[in-house]
């Protein structure tokens, strides 16, 4: 275990480890909260063989001595600082001065080694390299400025805590006149602390602060000094409510301080200020003007912001982080029963905010998934400057802008966990003026994305994947530097694969020519059912699907129907459990997605279609599925893409079937969101299920029974006996091997424990309670609660 992991688990480090202090003797200058919660927290990890301090204020520096964490203290530096091999310095920006002269003193006397090091805590940074030069003839070799990004509501000596740091960032600005040895012991220093250290260019630093941390302090005192200049400001107080207090809290603080950081890092917050003030005068017309679509769009994309930008940080799905690493814990149950709805389909709803951003007019959404994929394809077309109201209980409206109305991303473009979001997009974005750099999270960036970037780049597409396998981020160069236009092309595509047909059908809307996309089987058809909706003309011969360049679209109403690949957990369920009856409400049932229903049929599923009707484009039925006993068989792989997402459930289905079922020319699982043979053939065996892995699928061997030969079909089932055990499974954070083997605890006789089940959000946010609902048993754990 690496130091720094031992240390923050466990404070006495020093009494349990034998590895020696980092540091002979620190001297912390300054015993404010930072300084001394840093010397709290060397003496608590023992990195430090002895530790002294200098402040001007006796008290503290009795009572640390008095307390043990200081050997020894005094208001001079020079009566401490003796064989110090660290100095760090905590004291206010405009002081640092002063204390390097002391310290420059003290070399001079040789009391300090010319190569010790010296480091500080303050929150700006050019100034303290311009006070280290106006004191120094030349910087020493042992300076490492350093910012610690963490503080509390309360200062001074005693609101020190040795875990301030832990979680937090220190900001480490290497000087080209730094050694090596004081870089690496400062950043082991920070890190043994529980901090996570991360080198940036000085001058960075403070840009970066004067907008995130110094903008924000000045923004606050200001409110509170413009509300307190009124002349009814007793009344202004006394109903001034949460957003005034959230918004002033930071206006708490020690103003003496943010007197000398404003003049410290005074160029580069004045030019965050003129900037604010741009933003502002612009937000100022828009109310003026009473321009609600461009409002809407601001206030929207700024919400949705504050929430992605963490999540593109962390390289985590959308999912709220209080979600993370979260467990179903499934309690074996026998039947299912009820009507349900489920919610929207995915593929569609990533398609309403494509093809409607990109249109002209108004498109109204009613149905949208709420899922973080979809979410996902949502944040990007707002980042591209879309103004996008909702979601509001599946409820969009977008304000397209147009086929060449999209605006670069000031950001790269985070797809979280959606496959989807980064193929179609990187189409779209091929064919952009713009350059645009899409990435996605740490699943994600292991997916092949070569399938598209190939395609796309014989259609002149400037397109770079990374590493060997071709994976995301994914850099594509605008059409502006490139030149000319995409250029349409005739592919033949290898696999059946509706992203990455969908991918090129959508380059093709601004390609020169016609683009024509030759698909081996079929496979779903939103992209161009939808496309057809907006008035764009699509070809469609058989496999061969085309469109030809330079047509528009125009904004119309689009209801998504319930998404029948969530749906098929359910089916699955009702149809391996004894005296289960379930009818799902508005399926979309669109001929390229039901092989779940042709595949349950073969096997002998009693499934059952009513209400059928179209709904925007898209035939939907009622569907309702009772137990059966099922049978086993031999899929016949042009069901395959038909069916694509709902193996995992599938072969729940099958372990339940009489006999043997065979899957054949399904390699395409195994780059989905987890290789999904491996995975689920991991978890069958787990849960005491006999199968064999092939290379394009997966036989298994089913332990269902013969009804018991009784006339009627729903006399005739036995779907009492267990089939699967119990036990631990890992989902490897794909939602659809999550959801998979929770269906299966309808038929375990002991409990199902599920890790990683978060990303289940991805794609059926409600997936537990609407299971608990038709007689399920699924307790949520949230590990982070
Ligand atoms: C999707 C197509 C399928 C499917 C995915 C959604 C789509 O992928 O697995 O969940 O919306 O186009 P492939 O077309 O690559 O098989």
């Amino acid at each position: 275990m690496s130091r720094q992991k031992k240390n923050h688990q466990n404070n006495n480090h020093s009494l349990l480890t034998t590895q020696p202090p980092l540091f002979k003797q620190v001297c912390v200058i300054g015993l404010g909260l930072i300084g001394a919660s840093l010397a709290q927290a060397i003496k608590d990890n023992g990195l430090s063989e002895r530790l002294v301090a200098v402040d001007r204020h006796g008290p503290s520096i009795e009572e640390a001595i008095k307390q043990g964490l200081l050997d020894a203290g005094s208001s001079r530096l020079s009566e401490v600082v003796d064989g110090s091999d660290l100095i760090v310095i905590a004291v206010p920006v405009q002081a640092v001065q002063a204390v390097f002269s002391d310290i420059k003193q003290a070399m001079d006397d040789g009391q300090l080694a010319t190569d010790c090091m010296i480091s500080d805590v303050c929150s700006t940074k050019l100034n303290i390299i311009d006070a280290a030069k106006a004191v120094f003839t030349s910087l020493p070799v042992g300076l490492v400025p350093a910012h610690p990004i963490a503080g509390a509501e309360n200062s001074g000596y005693h609101a020190r805590r040795a875990n301030l740091f832990v979680n937090h960032s220190v900001i480490i600005c290497e000087l080209p006149t730094t050694n090596e040895t004081s870089i690496a012991k400062l950043r082991l220093l920070w890190e043994s602390v529980g901090a996570t250290a991360m080198s940036m260019a000085a001058d960075h630093h403070d840009a970066i602060l004067a907008h995130t941390s110094h903008l924000p302090h000045l923004l606050a005192f200001n409110l509170v000094e413009q509300l307190a200049s009124h002349d009814d400001n007793l009344d202004m107080f006394r109903y001034a409510a949460g957003g005034f207090r959230d918004f002033t809290r930071i206006a708490a603080s020690d103003p003496k301080m943010w007197h000398d950081i404003f003049f410290a890092n005074q160029s580069a917050i004045v030019s965050a200020l003129d900037e604010y003030g741009v933003y502002l005068q612009t937000m100022r017309q828009l109310i003026i003007n009473k321009d609600s679509t461009a409002l809407m769009g601001l206030l929207g994309r700024a919400q949705a912001a504050r929430r992605h930008f963490g999540h593109m940080l962390a390289s985590t799905p959308y999912t709220d982080t209080t979600a993370m690493s979260a467990s179903y814990i499934i309690t074996p149950s026998n039947t299912v029963s009820g009507t349900i709805t489920i919610p929207g389909d995915k593929s569609i709803s990533h398609r309403s905010i494509m093809l409607g951003s990109l249109a002209t007019g108004v498109t109204q959404v009613t149905g949208f998934l709420e899922g973080e994929d979809a979410l996902a394809t949502l944040q990007a077309f707002r980042d591209m400057g879309v103004s996008i109201e909702g979601p509001d209980n599946g409820k969009l409206t977008i304000h397209g802008v147009g086929m060449h109305g999209l605006k670069p991303s000031k950001t790269p473009l985070y797809m979280g966990n959606s496959g989807t979001s980064m193929r179609l997009l990187s189409g779209i974005l091929a064919a952009q003026p713009f350059d645009s750099v899409l990435t996605g999270d740490t699943s994600l960036n292991k997916r092949p994305m070569e399938r598209v970037a190939a395609p796309l780049r014989m259609m002149g597409a400037v397109i770079q994947s990374t590493g060997h396998s071709g994976t995301a981020p994914l850099s594509i160069t605008g059409r502006d530097t490139v030149g000319q236009p995409l250029q349409g092309i005739a592919y033949d595509m290898p696999v059946a694969s509706a992203q990455i047909k969908s991918c090129l059908l959508l380059a093709g809307l601004w390609s020169e020519g016609t683009t024509t996309v030759t698909q081996p089987e079929v496979s779903r058809d939103h992209t161009e059912r939808m496309l057809s909706a907006f008035g764009y003309p699509v070809t469609v011969e058989g496999n061969r699907i085309s469109v030809t360049g330079g047509g528009t679209l125009t904004g119309g109403d689009i209801a998504v129907p319930a998404d029948i690949s969530s749906a098929a957990f359910f089916m699955v369920a009702a149809a391996i459990s004894q005296g289960s009856e379930l009818t799902l409400t508005q399926v979309g049932i669109n001929p390229t997605r039901t092989g779940i229903l042709d595949i349950l049929k073969l096997m002998q599923a009693d499934i059952s279609l009513s209400n059928e009707t179209h709904v925007g484009g898209e035939p939907v039925a009622d569907i309702t599925i009772r137990s059966s006993n099922l049978q086993g068989i031999e899929i016949p792989e042009y069901l395959v893409p038909l069916a694509i997402d709902e193996f995992p459930v599938l072969f729940i289905a099958a372990s339940c079937a009489k006999g043997r079922t065979v899957l054949t020319g399904a390699k395409e699982l195994r780059v989905k969101e987890s290789d999904r043979i491996a995975v689920m053939a991991d978890g069958l065996q787990t849960l005491g299920i006999d199968c064999t892995v092939t290379d394009d699928g997966l036989i298994i061997e089913g332990k269902g029974t013969t009804g018991n030969g009784a006339a009627s079909q729903s006399d005739n089932v036995n779907n009492t006996h267990p089939i699967f055990g119990g036990g631990q499974i890992t989902s490897h954070h794909d939602h659809r091997i999550a959801m998979s083997f929770a269906v299966a605890s309808l038929r375990a006789s002991k409990q199902i424990v599920i890790e990683g089940v978060e990303t289940v959000n991805t794609s059926f946010p409600g997936f537990a309670e609407l299971a608990n609902q038709i007689g399920m048993s699924i307790q949520v754990d949230d590990a982070s609660a």
